[in-house]
């Protein structure tokens, strides 16, 4: 049982005086007892080289690690009690199932006996449904069987910290969403405390009790999978998370009594002054709508703007549909669910809510104004009105 921080934990490869890479900037984070952290950000913004200091394979430039409030900078990985599992599985190839399994608790546990050892192999392997496997050599396993090992080595130890690198990256699709439950249901069920690097948002959305965004090293944002989606910190975050993309505008907000005017040179409608954070009288920014937030006006209506457009293509995932449509400023993405009449050149009326519109300043690209969540923002939208 861990609690991990980390305090102002920089890395630096190369000279750090001269032309150094700075690989972690300055990141602060604190991961409760029994959670579980994703590192999420895309490729070389630090996420490896944070979880490889956590983990002891790497020393901080400056900053500190601490489990349960005790500096381990100076700790060997080792001597930490930290189990790490990465995407290439890094089974010992010569040694069947179980003495895989058995091979860092022999070490670890020296005190341990034969049959001791047995019965926690037998625990483990009950548990990942692979005691069926126990004779096998790696060779003789599929890749879903061998990351089932690879996870029971790791829980095996009873760590103080799980550290996954991408360990779902050599699986195909399905395999991956069915081994990312089974390993959120394995930790809560452990509840052992773990950080788990990816570049997958979905994946992080999925299994997350918090997320860590990066972008170049830095921190951005440390939330919940609600919070980076409804409040990103900043328009890279609002960017990484979600799917579709979110839409982007470029627009003008004019402050008007108790609203603020928004005008993207075709689109023009109110946002509440008391949702948006500025106090500036007129602010140059970029409006974001979610393709899951924008509704065909013929099946609901919204105070929100009417954004005219264009079908391009309609594409079907069951009983939704992906949408791309032009519109005369930009193209557009909407989610929606009534497509089956919708065609190539058809004109659609699209339409948002405004508590779901997201609104960053151009300038800075800090957030604005986020995404109310949906049971509040459903009884504020002004009716469900069939016309
Ligand atoms: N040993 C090293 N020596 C020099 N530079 C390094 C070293 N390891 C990483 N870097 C650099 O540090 C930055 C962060 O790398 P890191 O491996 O942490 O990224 P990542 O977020 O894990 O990326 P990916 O998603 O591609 O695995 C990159 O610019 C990388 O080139
Ligand atoms: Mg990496």
């Amino acid at each position: 049982m861990t609690e991990l921080e980390l305090d102002s934990v920089t890395k630096v490869f190369g000279d750090p005086d001269g032309e150094g890479v700075v690989a972690v900037d300055d990141v602060s984070l604190t991961v409760d007892d029994g959670e579980f952290l994703v590192l999420l950000g895309p490729s070389g913004c630090g996420k490896t080289t944070t979880l490889r200091m956590i983990g002891g394979l790497e020393m901080p430039t400056s900053g500190t690690i601490s489990f349960d409030g005790v500096v381990v900078n100076d700790v060997k990985a080792r001597n930490r009690d930290v189990a790490m599992v990465f995407q290439d599985f890094a089974l010992y190839p010569h040694m069947d199932v179980r003495r895989n399994l058995g091979f860092g608790l022999r070490r670890e546990k020296k005190n341990l006996s034969d049959e001791e050892i047995n019965s926690e192999i037998e625990a483990v392997a009950e548990m990942l449904e692979i005691e069926a496997l126990l004779n096998n050599k790696p060779s003789a396993l599929s890749g879903g069987q061998k990351q089932r090992v690879a996870l029971g080595r790791a829980i095996i130890r009873e760590p103080r910290l799980f550290l996954f690198d991408e360990p779902l990256a050599n699986l195909d699709a399905k395999l991956r969403k069915t081994m990312r439950t089974e390993i959120d249901e394995l930790q809560s069920k452990v509840g052992i405390t773990s950080v788990y690097v990816t570049h997958n948002q979905e994946e992080a959305m999925s299994i997350a009790d918090k997320i860590a965004v990066m972008n170049g090293g830095e921190l951005q944002q440390l939330g919940t999978p609600s919070e980076v989606f409804n409040e990103p910190t900043n328009l890279f975050v609002a960017q990484f998370v979600g799917s579709p993309d979110m839409n982007l505008f470029d627009a003008t907000l004019i402050r008007q009594g108790d609203s603020y005017r928004v005008d993207t040179g075709t689109l023009s409608f109110d946002l509440p002054a008391a949702l948006v954070d500025t106090d500036a009288e007129q602010v140059d920014a970029r409006i974001g709508f979610r393709p899951q937030d924008l509704y065909q006006r013929s099946m609901r209506r919204t105070d929100g703007p009417e954004i005219e457009a264009t079908v391009r293509v309609v594409e079907p995932l069951g009983t939704e549909a992906v949408l791309y449509a032009d519109t005369s400023e930009t193209d557009i993405t909407a989610l929606v669910s009534q497509f089956h009449d919708l065609g190539k050149g058809d004109e659609v009326t699209l339409t948002i809510a405004p508590e779901h519109i997201y609104a960053f300043e151009a300038t800075t690209e800090r957030l604005l104004k986020g995404r109310l969540m949906t049971e509040r923002a459903e009884s504020e939208v002004t009716g469900e009105v069939e016309v």
